[in-house]
């Protein structure tokens, strides 16, 4: 069976502990650490910057993986390269020169992710695939933890693990947004290599088993 990777995402953890949520991650099957960045622009929340970013690389050496839900990635990507992100993640839906976009984050020595929206298709992207890491399907509107899950979201999914395997393309598919461990096989059923989970792992009991429960 190949390897799931999970990604907590620390918008539901606690900002006040939030380095003990990151050791917890740490103590945990979980490999990454999702943190999303929203401007109050591209999505109505807004969240954490590279400060906080920074900060957070001085106490783990978990892989850092940065969602950009911002009107202009191409401002401040690089901030957030410098401040210890080993993946960057931007959404299709803002940028007009992608291929530009995708070569500079390469070239910084960092890796690149492309985000769509529910509504947004993946014929959009698919010229991009070749070029990318990895395609973050959102699987609820972004903006906000704690929504339910669009089911319709498994057949694009699988679909994207169909050009992915028929391409041999080199590139992981992350999804984000609602994932539970009813989800979460729904969605490594169609072919997704990372889950992305907030509410689900940090408002548990005991977050560590809620990991766990992601990958049974
Ligand atoms: C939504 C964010 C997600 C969110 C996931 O815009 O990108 O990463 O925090 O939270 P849950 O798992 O609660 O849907
Ligand atoms: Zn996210």
């Amino acid at each position: 069976m190949k390897k799931i990777i999970i990604a907590p995402s620390i918008l539901s953890a606690d900002f006040v502990a939030l380095k003990y949520d990151v050791k917890m991650i740490e103590n945990s099957e979980a490999e990454w650490v999702h943190i999303d960045v929203m401007d109050g622009h591209f999505v109505p929340n807004i969240t954490v910057g590279p400060l906080v970013v920074k900060s957070l690389r001085n106490v783990t050496k978990l892989l850092f993986d940065v969602h950009l839900m911002i009107t202009n990635p191409e401002k401040y990507w690089r901030e957030f390269q410098r401040a210890g992100a080993d993946l960057i993640t931007f959404h299709d839906e803002v940028i007009s020169d992608k291929k530009k976009m995708i070569n500079d984050i390469k070239s910084s020595g960092v890796k690149v992710g492309l985000s769509i929206k529910p509504k947004t298709s993946i014929s959009k992207i698919e010229y991009l695939i070749p070029h990318i890491d990895l395609v973050l399907v959102m699987t609820v509107e972004p903006g906000f933890d704690r929504q339910f899950f669009i089911e319709e979201m498994v057949y694009k999914i699988r679909n994207l693990r169909k050009i992915i395997d028929e391409n041999n393309y080199n590139c992981l598919i992350e999804v984000d947004g609602g994932i539970n461990p009813q989800t979460a096989s729904a969605c490594i059923g169609a072919g997704a290599d990372v889950l992305v989970s907030g509410s689900y792992i940090f408002l548990a009991k005991n977050p560590r088993l809620a990991v766990k429960s992601l990958l049974i």
